[in-house]
């Protein structure tokens, strides 16, 4: 089974961290989100990947290179638009050829994997499997209606009045039927080849498509929200390792990870936590859920439920909480008592103590 990544997306609702970066490549316990997918795919069996990338495709290929390292074989495959998920398919076709494969969505992360579902896909093989999970609300996603032997009935995207509270993940697993679906189907309302649609239109010509309840921890990580939410599940399963210095008048409480060259300094770090490769912690208190990325410095600060990255400075900042504070980014406290003074970039957002 080959596999794909859909990693064309603008990531408009995780600005500004995207203004900068793929989103895809928003780091979650230390990690982009790509290469806990390219993971993923990997305990699949699936080793020939195929990336469909977006105007930022060169830093996404500067991050993951060929592939080899983390044991699979990339081919990247340019798209000039975004114009859909179904349009993805459709310009990886060369690649796919005839053969089985899974999508993934670079922004997905099913933290529990789905190696089941996957081996449900390869024994029966339907024209096409989606994952769904249960939700709240599913209306800003797409929604499927499953009978009781999880055949699926019916597929809509983001409806205004759902059919059921399943909402389709970002993992799909398709047979060569899928192309005829994509070539099919028509541009929706926001002007995307829906591949909910290209799905609908198998389901409507009486192809198997099949639906699997997906129960673990599943997140679009879209937004910020999920992004912290995320990168504290996966911190549940942390293991210590201390590989930098630690000296006498700090503490470190449940697992934590320091990397080499990071340097803890009269703190208190409360685990969950991740302090980078040659970062610093000084008099400071740190956790839990919280990730520090390499070369930051916080000092005199109070952290939790938090993402420092790279290279960011905090300093003298009383608390800090349900952050995410970006590469190279400084917080620090004011000159003149009582007063904030702010240089907020673009679509940035900032929440001050009242
Ligand atoms: C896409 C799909 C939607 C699915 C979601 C999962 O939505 O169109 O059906 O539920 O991914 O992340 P989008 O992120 O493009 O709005």
């Amino acid at each position: 089974m080959k596999a794909l990544i859909l990693a064309g997306g603008l990531g408009s609702r995780l600005r500004p961290f995207s203004h900068s970066m793929p989103k895809q490549l928003i780091p979650i316990a230390n990690k982009p989100v790509l290469v806990h997918v390219i993971e993923s795919l990997r305990e699949l069996g699936a080793t020939e990947v195929g990336v469909v990338v977006g105007d930022r495709g060169g830093k996404i290929a500067e991050a993951l290179g060929t592939g080899a390292q983390f044991g699979v074989r990339l081919t990247y495959i340019p798209q000039e638009e975004p114009r859909g998920l179904a349009h993805g398919v459709a310009i990886a076709r060369d690649f796919l050829g005839d053969d089985d494969f899974v999508m993934y969505l670079g922004d997905n992360m099913l933290t529990d994997g789905v190696q089941d579902i996957a081996r449900d896909f390869l024994a029966r093989r339907p024209a096409a499997q989606i994952v769904v999970h249960k939700v709240a609300d599913p209306s800003e996603f797409g929604v499927a209606e499953l009978d009781t032997e999880g055949r699926v009935l019916r597929l809509v995207e983001k409806p205004l009045e759902p059919c059921s509270d399943l909402a389709v993940t970002g993992v799909y697993f398709f047979t060569a039927a899928i192309h005829a679906a994509v070539a099919a189907i028509r541009p929706s309302a926001r002007g995307e080849l829906e591949i909910t649609d290209a799905i609908q239109w198998l389901v409507e010509r009486g192809a198997d498509v099949q639906g699997r309840i997906y129960e673990g921890f599943w997140r679009d990580t879209g937004r910020v929200e999920d992004v912290l939410e995320c990168n504290s599940e996966l911190l549940k399963d942390l293991t210590s390792s201390v590989r930098g210095e630690v000296d006498a008048a700090s503490e470190l409480i449940g697992a934590v990870v320091i990397e080499p060259g990071a340097r803890i300094i009269r703190s208190r770090l409360v685990g969950p936590v991740i302090v980078g490769a040659g970062s610093v912690v000084e008099d400071s208190s740190v956790g839990p859920s919280t990730t520090i990325g390499q070369d930051c410095e916080l000092r005199s600060s109070v952290i939790e439920h938090s993402l420092v990255l790279e290279g960011a400075q905090v300093a003298g900042v009383g608390a800090v909480r349900g952050s995410v504070i970006g590469r190279q980014a400084t917080v620090t406290s004011g000159l003149v008592p009582g007063w904030h003074r702010l240089l907020v970039g673009d679509h940035a957002s900032v929440e001050v103590a009242a």
